[in-house]
């Protein structure tokens, strides 16, 4: 087992695109490590450096200390899980596990014997070991892969998008699979994703990159109670962020459903910045008729425009008007996140026992103390929490000196 560090990590195809434009992260001991973003983001460029399937244009690759970055693939003791498992096709189960161990020469047959029926009981493949992948499910190929991976006793698992071929069922057993066999093993673990759900899951920490960029590197609830800008805020969570105009005066802020009050430290860095976007999620919203305590938060009335009840929440669609400028911002915002077009609505999570019903003007409950301020210039969030926002890059270089 090793740790990782990345050390001002660049990559530059051919064509001069820095596909990873210096990126530092360290990955401890035994931790899971998730890189998540966007398409195109960098993030099986930074993972194949890590292997050695890709040359490091510039910075320093340290596996367990050492720097690797001019050592061959399999000098560096890492095993790589990838999206369609390059399985053998021809070779039973039991030979694709075996595989890596013949290959080394260093076995003998009952030694070898010995670890693949470990691993084939570690990962319930027992009964499958004389059997070709072709005729295996999605899920079971997949544990093959991993298999093949853990007899051959790496430092580092590596893992891009492996869940990304299988149904949605499968794919969510799988992740639970994946995380419990991750701590048994404890073997430190880097896991590539576009999936915001596999990074909040799995991840000991997550490291949110956009173009090339790390934009923050922090645990799950970090991210999500302290996004370091819009674009975190946008990216992590489902149903995603709301974000609307707010006008900061003093600690006042105008919404377009009113105006609320939030505490100084909130509004420090946001006031007399002019028109900001103030970001809060579906979930800090509520039927002001359901919710029994209205103490710590503010209500508002609005025009209800669709309902969608799922038995044990319902989400209500509630459109705003926003000024053009802040249109421009959503829409990039959109592209960044290579989502849909974000709407001009708020959408909000309402308990399932909520009557609230389409065409209704409803009474909203909202717990202002979860309201973020982000500069639309930046992106920057202005209400942030850096003892619990893990690492945000951009606002280190600008605490740096000189
Ligand atoms: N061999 C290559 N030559 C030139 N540019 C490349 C090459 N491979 C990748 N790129 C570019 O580098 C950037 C990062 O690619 P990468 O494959 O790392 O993205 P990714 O985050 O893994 O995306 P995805 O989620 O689509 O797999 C992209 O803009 C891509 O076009
Ligand atoms: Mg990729």
């Amino acid at each position: 087992m090793a740790a990782i560090h990345m050390k001002n990590i660049v990559k530059q195809y051919g064509d001069g695109f820095p596909a990873v434009n210096d990126i530092s992260i360290d990955v401890a001991d035994g931790e899971f490590m998730i890189l998540v973003g966007p398409s195109g983001c960098g993030k099986s460029t930074l993972l194949r450096m890590i292997v050695g399937l890709e040359d490091i244009t510039s910075g320093d690759m340290l596996i367990d200390g050492k720097r690797v970055n001019d050592l061959a693939p399999r000098d560096r003791n890492l095993a790589m899980v990838f999206q369609n498992y390059a399985l053998y096709p021809h070779l039973s189960v039991y030979e694709n596990i075996a595989f890596p161990l013949r290959l080394a020469r260093k076995l003998s047959e009952s030694e070898i014997d010995d670890k693949v029926h470990e691993a084939s009981r570690l990962l319930e493949l027992d009964e499958h070991l004389q059997r070709k992948p072709g005729n295996l499910s999605g899920g079971q190929r997949q544990r093959v892969a991993m298999g093949r991976a853990i007899v051959r006793q790496a430092d580092a698992f590596l893992f891009d998008e492996p869940l990304s071929n299988l149904d949605a069922k499968l794919r969510g057993q799988m992740r639970t699979e994946i995380s419990r066999l991750q701590k048994r093993l404890g073997i430190t673990t880097v896991y590539v994703t576009h999936d915001q759900t596999e990074a909040m899951t799995l991840g000991d920490r997550v490291a949110v990159l956009k173009r090339g960029l790390l934009q923050q590197l922090a645990t799950p609830r970090e991210l999500y109670t302290n996004p370091g800008n819009l674009f975190v805020a946008g990216f992590i969570g489902s149903p995603p962020m709301n974000f609307l105009p707010a006008q900061v005066d003093g600690t006042s802020v105008q919404l377009p459903f009113g105006t609320v009050e939030l505490p100084p430290e909130k509004t420090a860095k946001a006031t007399g910045k002019g028109l900001l976007i103030a970001g809060i999620r579906p979930e800090h919203f509520e039927d002001a008729g359901v919710k029994r305590d209205l103490g710590s938060g503010s209500t508002f009335r609005a025009t209800v425009d669709v309902v969608e009840w799922l038995g044990n929440e319902a989400f209500a669609y509630i459109p705003f008007e926003a000024p053009p400028e802040m249109r421009a911002e959503l829409a990039e915002l959109a592209r960044d996140l290579d989502s849909e077009a974000l709407h001009t609505q708020l959408v909000v999570a309402l308990d399932g026992s909520s009557r609230i019903a389409e065409g209704d003007e409803a009474e909203i409950w909202m717990d202002i103390s979860k309201i973020h301020l982000f500069d639309p210039a930046t992106g920057e969030n202005l209400t942030v929490d850096p003892q619990h926002a893990g690492r945000i890059p951009a606002m280190e270089v600008e605490a740096a000196p000189g």
